[in-house]
């Protein structure tokens, strides 16, 4: 067995101890976006300090757990705290959580995040529907391969899922939400980039910057999951607005927001299921 599996077993074995539920969709919720786990009909809730063998977090404060629930009659579990690259974690241990809610039984992978706007159309407060990404953070799937999730070099033509995406986007278009489109870029952070630095992933392709989520869906589609995002576009990524940046920023542009994010969610989700 590898050594990743064998952890993750682990891990598993940990959560059927405590929990029985079954969920269909997984949820990471972004910056910001953490109290919507607290609004749906929550089951049972696991603290990540509670499974062996999870990465525990190194910053003051951090509150993680999983919440298990659901929206309308759809079982879920969200995660509500991340565990990001930036914070010393190895790659593996990043992506724990994703494969983990795989073994729980989550079918899709449903991420979301804050990020920068790069694209110059877009404003704070938009929502991107992600539609491919790049990873310039290191492969989580580098070192052994688990076999028991997935192959050894998985294909990535298609990592968000086009049905799914019409799934979200007929939600939005059902609440009347303006739904931007575009690529997603994850750098390593926790530093924001410099103007250059915007500019090369500008012409590399990207639409929005940010810190997390492509590493967590190049893992989830290796084992199997189909996966959707959206990005809230936070704050202008540097040098498209002349402003500096600060995590104060990104903080108030999610919570003004958060209202009509969860709204996208719950209609999402609800199509999303109507596909499984
Ligand atoms: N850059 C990187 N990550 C981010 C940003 C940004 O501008 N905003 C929110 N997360």
């Amino acid at each position: 067995m590898s050594k990743i599996y064998e952890r993750l077993e682990k891990c598993y074995e940990c959560f059927k101890s405590k929990i029985s539920f079954t969920p269909e969709i997984a949820l990471i919720l972004g910056s910001g976006l953490g109290g919507y786990a607290d609004e749906i009909r929550i089951e049972a809730t696991l603290d990540y300090s509670e499974i062996e063998g999870f990465p525990t977090s190194t910053v003051a404060g951090h509150k993680g757990r999983f919440v298990f629930g659901y929206i309308d009659d759809i079982p879920v579990v969200i995660m509500q705290g991340r565990v990001h690259y930036y914070e010393g974690y190895p790659m593996e241990d990043v992506v724990l959580p994703t494969r983990l809610m795989k073994l729980m039984g989550a079918k899709v992978l449903f991420v979301t995040n804050a990020a920068g706007g790069v694209n110059y159309s877009f404003e704070c407060g938009d929502f991107m529907l992600i539609n491919d990404q790049i990873c310039m953070a290191p492969s989580p799937l580098i070192g052994e391969n688990a076999d028991e999730l997935g192959v050894r070099f998985p294909d990535m033509s298609e990592i968000y899922n086009k049905q799914l995406r019409n799934a979200v986007k007929k939600a939005a278009r059902t609440l009347d939400i303006p739904l931007r489109e575009g690529v997603y870029i994850q750098l390593t952070g926790p530093n924001y980039e410099s103007p250059s630095e915007v500019r090369m992933v500008r012409i590399l392709g990207a639409d929005a910057v940010g810190m997390s989520t492509a590493c967590e869906a190049i893992a989830a589609r290796h084992c199997g999951m189909k996966v959707v995002g959206i990005s809230c576009i936070s704050n202008l990524a540097c040098g498209v607005s002349s402003k500096p940046l600060s995590h104060a920023e990104v903080q108030e542009t999610a919570d003004r927001v958060a209202p009509l994010f969860k709204q996208l969610i719950t209609e999402s989700v609800r199509n999303i299921s109507k596909e499984l």
